[in-house]
C-alpha cells in the first residue's frame, strides 16, 4: 500500500502561493492509499486558517486519517476556550471522530491525538489512549503492518527539546510494540526525518514529516517544505519529496529503504533522488 504522509500545513504561515496547489497535484499524481495529516493543519485556529486546511484537505485523495496538533487548540487568548474544549472550533470545521483510524487489506492504522489545551506547548497521552491503542492492536490481529500516526515526536532524538515528545509517549509506544505496531508517523519538529528506533527490543520504522506547506522548516530544513510517500509490502520505501520553487511542483529528495525481520525493520538501502 501507499501513504502520502503530510503534516505542520500551518495555515496562516503558507509559505507561498503555489506550494499548496503542487501538493495537491503531486499527491494526486502518486493516487496513494491513504493520506495522513499528522497535525497542526493551522497557525492559531482561526477560523480562515481552518478553512484553508479544510480546502486543501476536500482536495486531496480520500481515505484520509487526519488529527490536530498543538497549534490547532484554541490560541492563548482564549484561556478558558483553550482550557476547557481546545479543539472544539477545529471540531467544528474539520471533525475528528471519522478520521481517526482506517484499515485496509494490507495495513490497519491508527492516529492519537496528543493535542491538549492546558500547557503552553507540548502535549499528553492519557491512560485512556494507552488502552485505544492497546485495543485496536488486538482487534487487527492479523494485519500486515500498523500504523500509529500522532502530532509531537514520538521519543527524544537530536531534533527534540522540551515540549517536542509528548508526555506518556514512552509508554504509548510501548503498548504500540507490544500490539504489534511496526511504523510511527509524527511531525512537530518541521525537519523531515526516516529512522529506526528501538523499541521493546524491536526496531520501529518512525517517518516524521517536514513541515509541508509552512514558512516553518528548521536545521536542515530551513525555506523547505516537502511530504512523504510511504510504500509498504514485505519491505518498506520511504520517498521524501520536496517543494521545488524554481519548478512550483514537489520532485524526489531522498529515498529510504527497509526490510522485515524477525526483530522489525533494518536498513536496505540509502541515498539521494
Ligand atoms: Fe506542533
Amino acid at each position: 500500500m501507499l501513504v502520502a504522509h503530510i503534516s505542520d500545513l500551518h495555515f496562516g504561515r503558507i509559505a507561498n502561493a503555489e506550494v499548496v496547489s503542487a501538493l495537491v497535484a503531486d499527491v494526486a499524481a502518486h493516487d496513494p492509499d491513504l493520506v495522513v495529516v499528522s497535525g497542526d493543519l493551522t497557525q492559531r485556529a482561526r477560523h480562515r486558517e481552518l478553512k484553508g486546511a479544510v480546502a486543501l484537505l476536500d482536495s486531496l485523495p480520500s481515505p484520509q486519517v487526519v488529527i490536530p496538533g498543538n497549534h490547532d487548540v484554541f490560541a492563548w487568548w482564549f484561556p478558558v476556550r483553550r482550557l476547557l474544549s481546545p479543539l472544539a472550533r477545529y471540531d467544528k470545521y474539520v471533525g475528528r471522530e471519522a478520521a481517526l483510524s482506517w484499515s485496509g487489506p494490507d495495513a490497519a492504522v491508527l492516529a492519537v491525538n496528543d493535542a491538549i489545551g492546558h500547557t503552553v506547548k507540548g502535549g499528553r497521552f492519557t491512560d485512556r489512549d494507552i488502552d485505544a491503542v492497546r485495543g485496536f492492536g488486538r482487534a487487527h490481529e492479523g494485519a500486515r503492518h500498523k500504523l500509529l500516526v500522532v502530532h509531537h515526536q514520538i521519543a527524544p532524538s537530536h531534533l527534540t527539546g522540551r515540549g517536542d515528545v509528548a508526555r506518556g509517549s514512552g509508554r504509548l509506544l510501548k503498548a504500540a510494540v507490544e500490539v504489534g505496531f511496526d511504523c510511527i508517523l509524527d511531525g512537530h519538529v518541521h525537519v523531515s526525518t526516516v529512522r529506526l528506533l528501538e523499541a521493546q527490543g524491536r526496531s520501529i520504522l518512525h517517518c516524521t514529516s517536514g513541515t509541508t506547506t509552512s514558512d516553518r522548516g528548521r536545521f536542515a530544513d530551513t525555506g523547505q517544505n516537502g511530504y512523504s510517500l510511504i510504500s509498504l509490502d514485505d519491505n518498506a520505501v520511504v520517498r521524501e519529496r520536496r517543494f521545488d520553487s524554481s519548478h512550483s511542483s514537489f520532485s524526489p529528495y531522498r529515498e529510504s529503504a527497509f526490510e522485515k525481520f524477525t526483530g522489525g525493520w533494518r536498513l536496505a538501502a540509502a541515498g539521494s533522488g
